[in-house]
């Protein structure tokens, strides 16, 4: 089946709803996701999305620049880091104005809480300049990322956005290097369809799932960006992923960073607030990045709560009262999860992986590259966690996530809607779906092979412990040779369960082959990148070297495997500086 639309967005997380509500005003607009819109992962963000709006305390966005920028440890674009910043107030309230429940102030204005990295500039009683936290993340209680989730679908639906829910994207139709459509599975019928479109826009999200602990949903299998770089498209600075300091023990569900905004301490087993002796200025609102390293040590020498992987999370001095009213999600997850009351009892946390730095390269507006020079791919756009801009570099800063997904996800709007003024619907190739039936044809008539599962769960174990919070050569190397043991093994892949309606024992194995597929080039990033710069800390190279590291990695796709090639890093006003807090 053949369905026409003008623009087609994969993904309906806040990148997506947001460039389908810039776009559906004078166009065709269709959202393809393999869930049910209010179901993306973007409902899971807790904490806040942030703008210098000073509603709560004096702030800049100068400030907010000069934070993204330390905490991207300089990997960050700054010219596209500038532009997000400046941008982060108006988002904000055109959110609001469309409808977003913030918290808010005694005076009525929207609520702003602290978060990891962002500061303002003070001055010590000596008269020397310091940097200490700042109220700057907008927040509605715990539930940030749901309400502006729910909030975009309703825009949505009143600007009759076509939905497609339960499709599950195969591949994009590109021909003679432009983006004519792509190719999606309906898993309620398991009928290959095919949607042709004058712009495609992925909106697709991270991938985290490659990880064994993580606080990502099942969802998030990075298939956007496997589809990408399977299409001929490179994936930038894909060993940048950010592990998140507190994820609940043992699963990883995130436990907010606003537990710390609030307030809370992080503790070990001598009760001790260990962060005094790695951030003695911000402890626990240090960027994500040190916190990460430092629970993670704490609980390789022996620290963790009952000498186990794990520390506390102590929110029990912030009071029942706060808690329900600011905390009231996590308080509920430490319960259901954990059977813990954050009122009375700490939580126990571990590092879980969270944030993917690394995709799609794109630039301001949206475009995906093709190669490091900047080439635009004609008809293709990416916006939110499936692309790298860069406006997070090596290590993003809480609440910027929201934060550039929907200030990207607007941009990449209004890039389109010009594109289209002249954009026409070009002839498709001939047997667009000719791959994917290939590969369907050969999945359902395989009659023994191996099992999705045990290569699923041998990879997320091996990059957990091979290309966690801390990396060296020989773990990488060992995690190379991994990768590509499981890549062989998936080639004789077996599916076990042949009928059509929602098989989603073919949906598994089609998100292996995402996952095996971006893994390789996580990994190979990480081996060839011998430095520790943000998330990517490398043992064996304990020093960020800005001589030879200072640029963005771009994966290639080739015959022979994986090729590397860099692109220089953006620097505008804030030269790199060693980065202390
Ligand atoms: O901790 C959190 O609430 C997560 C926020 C984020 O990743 O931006």
């Amino acid at each position: 089946m053949i369905h026409k639309h003008d623009l087609v967005i994969v993904g309906a997380g806040l990148a997506g709803l947001r460039a389908a509500v810039e776009t559906s005003g004078d166009y065709n607009v269709a959202v393809i996701s393999k869930l049910f819109p209010t179901r993306s992962h973007s409902g899971a963000a807790q904490g806040g999305i942030a703008a210098a709006l000073g509603n709560e305390e004096k702030d800049t966005i100068d400030w907010h620049i000069f934070d993204t920028v330390k905490g991207s440890d300089y990997l960050g674009d700054q010219d596209a880091i500038y532009q997000m910043c400046n941008e982060a107030p108006d988002a904000i309230y055109e959110l609001e104005h469309l409808g977003v429940p913030f918290s808010r102030t005694k005076e009525g204005k929207i609520a702003q809480r602290k978060f990891g990295g962002h500061t303002k500039e003070i001055k010590d009683e000596n008269g020397n300049t310091k940097r200490v936290p700042v109220l700057r993340a907008c927040y509605s209680a715990d539930r940030t990322g749901h309400v502006i989730l729910h909030t975009l679908y309703e825009q949505c639906v009143k600007r009759n956005v076509h939905f497609y829910s339960e499709y599950f994207v195969l591949s994009l139709i590109m021909d003679e290097g432009i983006c004519k459509g792509l190719t999606a599975l309906d898993l309620r019928y398991g009928e290959i369809h095919t949607f042709h479109s004058k712009a495609v826009m992925f909106g697709t999200g991270g991938y985290g799932r490659a990880f064994r602990v993580t606080s990502n949903a099942y969802a998030n299998s990075g298939d956007g960006v496997a589809i990408a770089f399977r299409a001929g498209i490179p994936l930038e600075d894909m060993e940048f992923v950010q592990f998140h300091p507190t994820g609940l023990y043992p699963l990883g569900i995130l436990v907010t960073e606003g537990a710390r905004g609030e307030g809370g301490y992080l503790k070990n087993k001598d009760g001790e607030r260990f962060m005094k002796n790695y951030a003695p200025t911000v402890m626990e609102l240090a960027p994500r990045d040190m916190v990460t390293r430092s629970i993670q040590t704490e609980i390789n020498e022996g620290r963790g709560i009952d000498g186990k992987d794990y520390v506390h999370l102590d929110l029990t001095h912030i009071g029942a009262e706060n808690l329900k009213e600011r905390l009231p999600e996590i308080t509920g997850f430490a319960k259901t999860y954990a059977g813990i009351d954050a009122v009375t009892q700490p939580i126990p946390i571990l590092p879980t992986a969270h944030y993917s730095m690394g995709g799609i390269p794109t630039n301001i507006n949206g475009n995906a590259l093709s190669d490091e020079k900047g080439t635009i791919v004609q008809g293709f756009y990416a916006a939110g966690e499936c692309s790298c801009i860069s406006v997070h570099g090596a290590n993003r800063l809480g609440t910027n996530s929201l934060l550039d997904a929907v200030v990207h996800g607007r941009r990449a709007g209004k890039a389109i809607l010009k594109y289209l003024e002249d954009a026409e619907l070009l002839p498709l190739p001939k047997n667009p779906e000719e791959k994917d039936r290939e590969v369907f044809g050969h999945l359902y008539a395989t009659t023994s092979g191996e099992n999705a599962d045990k290569i699923r769960v041998r990879l997320k174990e091996q990059m957990t412990l091979k290309c966690g919070v801390f990396r060296n050569e020989s773990g990488l190397k060992e995690m190379l040779d991994i990768v590509h043991e499981l890549e062989e093994r998936y080639k004789n892949i077996h599916l076990s369960h042949k009928g059509k309606i929602f098989n989603t024992e073919l949906m598994e194995i089609l998100e292996l082959r995402n996952l095996l597929e971006f893994s390789d080039a996580i990994v190979t990033g990480a081996l060839e990148r011998t430095e520790c710069r943000g998330a990517h800390w490398r043992t064996d190279h304990p020093k960020r070297d800005d001589k030879k590291w200072l640029q963005h990695t771009f994966a290639f796709k080739t015959e022979k495997g994986i090729e590397l090639k860099y692109k220089p890093v953006t620097i505008l006003n804030h030269q790199p500086q060693e980065r202390k807090y």
